[in-house]
């Protein structure tokens, strides 16, 4: 076995967020965009602090114009993605940067990226599903359309709705509408929580949104009565540790609570979130966290284990992932 042919599932990672800054710099190029203020001089994502990021990322993300730059996108995410091993992928797709939240537009794009999906799992047998997100720091008015796309466009790709952003800004209350959009179209949901809000972030989106994962929860470490509610429901977290260390979250791979977590008894996967801003790749997540907690083959079975079982992919497309 080697870190990188180990099979691998991941369930939280931003397509515009995984970009190779090499395919943004060549659009831009192609599109006499000037983007040289985002990048250093080796050619990496620059960025001081989260609110920071999201900002590199919307800049990066402005060079991706057309439904065909989306389908490039999603064939050099999922080669790079197959490299790592990745058996299964879940990304999420957002129709505020795919057409602005116009349900034409957006079913455009989302041609582009199933077609490119289909191939990606003819040539590398990697397995692509989508959930449709919206963006907290866009506003309620914003995850409207957004939810209203992911409701049309539901059923064998597009499995999920859910939320990321600037957890800072606005309450989960102000999003029921979408959520509940979506979950009676038959979307599954999750929901980014307790990443910069805390542990209350986590009990309010709970609370209004019930969605079945929360993206990244770690904020529930210092909580042992939501450490018990997590586990007691059986609330799967999409945990991201790179991405947490590089945010300055946690020191180390060794501070992060994924092992606390899982010891208590907490559903939890390994994801990477936006790869290249954090300088990581799902190989180093899973090789990182085997040496800070001392994990082995059999550990990262059982993650994959709960990660499948939190997929939200249907049964036959989960009895395939092997
Ligand atoms: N969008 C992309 N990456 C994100 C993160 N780590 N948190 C919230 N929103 C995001
Ligand atoms: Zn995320």
């Amino acid at each position: 076995m080697t870190w990188t042919s180990l099979p691998k599932l991941e369930l939280h990672l931003h397509l515009e967020g995984a970009a190779p800054p090499a395919l943004i710099r060549d659009l831009a190029r192609e599109k006499h965009i000037d983007l040289s203020g985002i990048f250093t001089e080796t050619g990496a994502y620059a960025f001081r602090d989260f609110p920071h990021f999201l900002k590199v990322y919307e800049a990066a993300t402005s060079v991706l114009t057309t439904p065909r730059d989306y389908g490039r996108l999603t064939a050099a995410v999922l080669e790079n993605c197959a490299e790592h091993g990745a058996i299964y992928v879940e990304s999420f797709l957002s129709p505020d940067f795919c057409g602005g939240g116009d349900l034409h537009a957006w079913r455009d794009y989302l041609a582009e990226i199933e077609d490119a999906s289909r191939e990606a799992e003819k040539t590398h047998g990697i397995i692509h599903r989508g959930i449709v997100t919206c963006i907290r720091h866009f506003g309620p008015d914003a995850a409207k359309p957004a939810a209203l796309c992911a409701a049309e466009t539901a059923g064998p790709f597009i499995r999920g709705f859910g939320m990321g952003g600037n957890e800072t800004l606005g309450h989960p209350r102000d999003f029921t509408w979408a959520f509940d959009c979506a979950r009676e179209a038959g979307l599954h949901l999750t929901c980014h929580a307790g990443e910069w809000g805390g542990a209350q972030g986590i009990r309010d989106t709970l609370h209004h949104l019930a969605p079945a994962r929360i993206g990244h929860g770690v904020a529930a470490h210092a909580d042992p009565a939501l450490i018990a509610q997590l586990a007691e429901t059986a609330i799967h977290l999409e945990t991201c540790p790179g991405s947490n260390i590089a945010l300055g979250l946690f020191p180390s791979f060794a501070a992060h609570p994924l092992a606390k977590l899982r010891q208590a008894g907490v559903n939890v996967s390994i994801s990477t979130d936006d790869p290249p801003f954090f300088h990581t790749t799902l190989t180093r997540e899973y090789e990182e966290t085997a040496r800070a907690f001392d994990w082995d083959e059999e550990d990262f079975a059982a993650i994959n284990r709960m990660a499948l079982a939190a997929a939200f992919c249907d049964d036959d497309t989960a009895a395939r992932v092997k």
